[in-house]
């Protein structure tokens, strides 16, 4: 199949170089050659949909608890960016809104992974994906979405079936094939030490994407750019070479 992204994908923006999930993540994803990244999506207690990979602020913020127990209005003033170093500081958690307008504006391509609390997955799916449609204009290249948790699929595909969609796994389940049909996926995306020539090639030859994440080394993104994967989602889009 003829895959929708580029072979590097900026992972959180571009996590190597910069406070993953931010807006400046996304700034330097694209000063260095990323034309696409990757980025995490949660929802707040009130349902915004912000732009967060854990459940908690307290890696990557000054802020304590659960995204999922506090209200934006209380996530909005955190510090994102003094974490990671004393350059970033000030840097905030953006909402998908904002990022959405950044990322037109730097002409990156997005695939949107949508993260969940238990028992929130339907809402999530529904919440991501109608703030896409609102924001994606026809000029764009349109978002992937994407996400570990099926409901979250289920439900961003109800919401807006126009855009791509992908399922996450680390390790690659016996029934792939029936997930992927089930969910009406473009593609698979997969922990890439949990992958192997001949599950490349069955995943390829069956019709579907595939991207592997994280690596942050060209030697192991050359070998399965070789086994035919389509796109890597690195930390460090700059260390590994452009295919397309
Ligand atoms: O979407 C690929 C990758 O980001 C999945 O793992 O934990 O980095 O969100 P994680
Ligand atoms: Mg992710």
């Amino acid at each position: 199949m003829k895959s929708p992204t580029p072979f590097v994908i900026g992972h959180r923006g571009a996590a190597g170089h910069a406070p993953e999930n931010t807006l400046v993540s996304f700034h330097k994803a694209a000063s260095i050659g990323a034309r696409w990244v990757e980025f995490d999506v949660r929802l707040t207690r009130d349902g915004v949909p912000i732009l967060f990979h854990d459940e908690t602020l307290e890696r990557t913020t000054n802020g304590r608890g659960k995204i999922s127990a506090l209200d934006w209005e209380s996530i909005h003033p955190l510090d994102a960016g003094r974490w990671y170093s004393n350059e970033f500081t000030n840097e905030r958690i953006p909402t998908l809104d904002e990022a959405l307008v950044t990322l037109k504006n730097l002409n990156l391509g997005a695939n949107v992974e949508i993260k969940s609390t238990p028992g929130r997955e339907i809402e999530s799916g529904h919440g991501v994906a109608a703030v896409l449609k609102k924001h994606w204009s026809n000029v764009s290249p349109p978002p992937l979405i994407s996400s570990f948790k099926r409901d979250c699929i289920v439900a961003a595909k109800e919401e807006a079936p126009e855009f791509h969609r992908a399922f996450i796994v680390g390790k690659i389940p016996p029934n792939w094939k029936e997930i992927l049909k089930e969910l009406a996926c473009e593609g698979l995306h997969c922990r890439h030490d949990q992958l192997n020539a001949k599950t490349a090639q069955e995943i390829l030859s069956s019709g579907y994407a595939l991207r592997c994440y994280t690596v942050n080394s060209n030697k192991r993104a050359t070998k399965l750019r070789v086994w035919g994967v389509h796109s890597v989602f690195t930390d460090y889009p700059d260390q590994i070479d452009q295919i397309q």
